[in-house]
């Protein structure tokens, strides 16, 4: 069993998962950009990023970060409720994308149209990421650097 987080631990945790999500969303933009994989290829990689997006947000709903947060800063409360709401979304968003990318017939108009799908999910997502690392800044230094 893991021991609880610190919250230093907890926000670098956090910070980890965001550095290694935008990783993969730029590798996968490469992909698509030079129609490097099969198509039976890319519908593999989207269906693991819709995954590794779900552990993602399963993990903040759960294992601490939304909770504390609201622990720590009441005031954020309402956010916190907006992000879980965009985890709902942005799994429809995902599996949305994970369709169009099984129906592949490797034609360019089905390339483009994943790259479409692909952009507006990663779009969507990296402003989440970001409503989410301000959240962390705002929750855990304002009790520290309110003194001045
Ligand atoms: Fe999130
Ligand atoms: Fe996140």
């Amino acid at each position: 069993m893991n021991q609880p987080q610190t919250k230093h631990e907890l926000v670098e945790e956090i910070r980890r998962e965001h550095d290694e999500l935008r990783e993969l969303l730029g590798n996968i933009h490469h992909m698509l950009a030079k129609r490097l994989e099969t198509v039976a290829g890319v519908s593999e990689k989207l269906a693991s990023l819709g995954e590794h997006v779900e552990t993602h947000f399963a993990g903040e709903e759960t294992a601490g970060f939304f909770d504390d947060v609201v622990d720590c800063a009441p005031r954020l409360s309402d956010r916190i409720d907006a992000l879980r709401t965009e985890h709902q979304q942005l799994l429809s968003v995902v599996r949305q994308l994970n369709d169009v990318a099984s129906e592949g017939d490797g034609s360019s108009d089905w390339w483009q149209r994943l790259e479409a799908a692909f952009h507006d999910f990663s779009n969507k997502l990296m402003h989440h990421e970001g409503a989410e690392n301000e959240i962390l800044l705002e929750a855990y230094t304002d009790d520290i650097g309110a003194a001045d």
